[in-house]
């Protein structure tokens, strides 16, 4: 068994043992059906993405952002953070207060790009903006680096407009790299050497930031010759 087979494991145990988690799956078609919503919201902004790209490769011959991941938040992993912040476990409270069931991960190769990108979907006038969170001007102090947006996007179904929300965050290729470094070493129980690592991983953060600057300058630089 791998590790997230083994911690979905060790939560469910945990879960099982809990009356508002019976709760939970007694209104489990309700729940089924706030997951589609979900991702029919998820699948609204990819789609704003992706003509974005398509309309910056026409007119600037580049691709503002190389990958493009989404996912929904798994059921168990949201008990537990819900659990965690001490909401009730409700669909009310879910939907209230969970921002990050239906998360985008928009991985760019260039800094400024990720701010191009951010301001057009944001400038959209069926997306409102509900949290912007800006961990490159103001990076975490492990070294952690990415835009986030909270985003609401409208749905249309049958019954009519339903605005659910949306994580997006858009990262460098450096940034993502070094986030899955990082991840690594979060979720592994028994690291030998872990105070130290972390340093380590703190000045990867800042070489890979002035990296990313240079990168940035060689390529302005490339286009004024051009
Ligand atoms: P969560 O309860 O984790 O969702 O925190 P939050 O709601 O305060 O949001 P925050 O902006 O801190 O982070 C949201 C997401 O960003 C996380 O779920 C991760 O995907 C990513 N993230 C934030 N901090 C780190 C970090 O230090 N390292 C890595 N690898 N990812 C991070
Ligand atoms: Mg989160």
């Amino acid at each position: 068994m791998g590790f997230a087979e083994e911690l979905e494991a060790e939560l469910e145990e945990q879960f099982n043992s809990n009356e508002q988690i019976a709760k939970w799956f007694t209104k489990h078609r309700e729940f089924d059906q706030l997951m589609t919503y979900y991702r029919c919201a998820m699948m609204e902004i990819e789609t704003k993405l992706n003509v974005l790209n398509a309309e910056f490769s026409l007119e600037y011959d580049r691709n503002p952002f190389e990958q493009i991941e989404s996912r929904l938040k798994k059921p168990i992993s949201i008990i537990e953070k819900m659990r965690r912040k001490g909401f009730p476990i409700t669909i009310e409270a879910l939907e209230k207060e969970i921002f990050d069931v239906a998360g985008i991960r928009v991985v760019c190769s260039f800094k400024e790009d990720i701010y191009k990108l951010a301001d057009l979907l944001i400038n959209q006038d069926d997306i409102i903006l509900v949290m912007r969170k800006d961990y490159i001007m103001n990076p975490k102090p492990n070294g952690y680096r990415s835009l986030h947006l909270i985003l609401d996007v409208p749905i249309f179904i049958s019954e009519g407009k339903k605005h659910m929300k949306v994580e997006v965050q858009f990262r460098t290729i450096a940034m993502d790299f070094w986030a899955s470094l990082d991840h690594k070493l979060k979720y592994k129980k028994e690291v030998k050497n872990a105070d130290e690592i972390a340093i380590r991983l703190k000045a990867c953060a800042d070489s890979l930031a002035l990296m990313d600057t240079e990168m940035q300058n060689i390529r302005h630089e490339i286009d004024n010759e051009m």
